[in-house]
């Protein structure tokens, strides 16, 4: 079969090659792809003239492609999936009513509280002297998140009141996000441990990938502004036996039957932030995707078939599936443009990619061939993933790989996986 994956990142760059692996299918397109899938085998770029989605169900049919997978989360809550449906055309993507759970935090928190699903206690208001007056009866430290798609950056995790209407003021009245802003959700600081637990649904059911964790902070000792993620790693050590049944049974399935019940059934990934107190998960927040840069690991371990996975999610049928994944552990470093995830340059030309070196990978995100060289074109241009027999032996693989690279101004943390190397 043929696979077509939509977007440009380490995420996509891992999907391809992950459905590439698969025997039963031939080839990979990716649009637009990256310098990096365009060398995988089995997998080509295409560049399309218009984001219209009627240009992607053109080149499905034109390709004959099977399945269309979409990696990231703007064209998934525009309604990709949706499209495609009305088009008759495989896509393996929520809709967007079911990416409401990740583009509205006020709709994702109604639906935690009415579905009983654990999650920090919230109020949401559009009104900022509610705000205030609400922020004002709780100790600090408070969590102030803008209701709609804000980048990532939308969350402020406010150690003082003052700070915490300031964000909700910035967000309700100084519009600083725009209609993302216009509610907010002031939620409750859970004290714990973070960790990515993602899913495969069907609608009806859904099996979870290998655990992972990221590092969001940009500098070591996560110090600095919050970014998509430095690096992660695959297992989590904190996702225990007794934390996957509890995030399985009090959070997953019951968010897919809330779902489907509500009549907004949820095919797709489906990636819970969590947050680990005392063995016990609580939501943070979901996301209607793979996590980026949580694919490259997980993808690097999975050892069944993600094509067949994906075809027999779109058909109901994952109760008959199983996935598999190497013992070995996966962990994966980011490597930045310096100055993200504020403002920095691109176009340097980045050296040392060629030197493989076993039980490692290289994913691209922000490159773009110029002649013969690679250079720089965004934030998080690069992701080098090592296997080791466990985290540590996999972080020693990966920082040995990522130290063959440079250009002008790189950026990397050099602690990733701490946490669970101090576990
Ligand atoms: P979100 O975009 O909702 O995942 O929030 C971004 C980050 O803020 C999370 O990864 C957490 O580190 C932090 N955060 C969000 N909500 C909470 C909470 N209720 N308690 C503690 N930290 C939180
Ligand atoms: N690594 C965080 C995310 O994908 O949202």
């Amino acid at each position: 079969m043929k696979v077509l994956v939509v977007g440009s990142g380490g995420r996509e760059h891992a999907l391809a090659w992950s459905f590439a692996r698969s025997p039963s299918v031939e080839e990979v397109l990716v649009v637009p792809g990256n310098p990096g899938t365009s060398e995988e085998d089995k997998v080509r770029n295409v560049e399309l003239d218009s984001k219209d989605f009627s240009a992607f169900a053109a080149l499905v049919r034109k390709e004959e492609v099977d399945l269309t997978v979409v990696g990231p989360e703007q064209p998934i809550a525009d309604g990709f999936r949706d499209y495609f449906d009305e088009q008759g055309l495989n896509c393996f993507a929520p809709t967007k009513a079911a990416a409401r759970l990740e583009s509205s935090k006020s709709f994702a928190k109604n639906f935690m509280l009415r579905n009983s699903i654990p999650t920090a206690g919230a109020l949401i208001t559009g009104d900022f002297v509610e705000a205030s007056e609400y922020i004002e009866t709780k100790e600090p430290p408070i969590v102030v998140k803008a209701d709609g798609l804000a980048a990532g950056k939308g969350v402020t995790v406010a150690r003082t009141t003052s700070e915490a209407v300031a964000a909700a003021k910035a967000m309700l009245v100084e519009q600083k996000f725009g209609d993302a802003g216009k509610l907010v959700v002031i939620e409750d600081f859970l004290e714990g441990e973070e960790a990515s637990f993602i899913v495969i649904s069907d609608g009806r059911t859904a099996l979870p990938f290998a655990s992972s964790q990221d590092h969001k902070p940009v500098f070591d000792g996560d110090q600095g502004p919050n970014t998509g993620g430095m690096g992660a790693y695959s297992p989590a050590p904190i996702v225990s036996e007794q934390v996957t049944q509890k995030a399985m049974s009090q959070i997953v399935m019951p968010t897919i039957q809330g779902m489907s019940a509500e009549g907004s059934p949820l095919q797709g990934f489906l990636y819970v932030g969590l947050m680990i107190v005392d063995e016990t998960p609580f939501v943070v927040e979901y996301n209607c995707r793979f996590g980026d840069p949580e694919a490259q690991p997980v993808l690097m371990r999975l050892n069944s078939d993600l094509a067949q996975h994906c075809m027999a999610a779109l058909a109901n049928g994952l109760s008959d599936q199983r996935m598999e994944f190497v013992e070995e552990s996966a962990l994966a470093v980011v490597l930045s443009s310096g100055g993200y995830p504020e403002k920095y340059e691109t176009g340097f030309s980045i050296d040392g990619l060629e030197k493989g070196i076993d039980g490692t990978k290289i994913f691209h995100a922000g490159t773009q061939r110029e002649g013969n060289r690679i250079v720089t074109n965004g934030g998080r241009v690069l992701s080098v993933v090592g296997l080791g027999r466990d985290v540590s032996h996999a972080r020693d693989a990966a920082y040995s790989r990522a130290r063959e690279v440079n250009w002008s101004g790189m950026h990397m943390r050099r602690d990733i996986g701490h946490r669970a190397i101090g576990r």
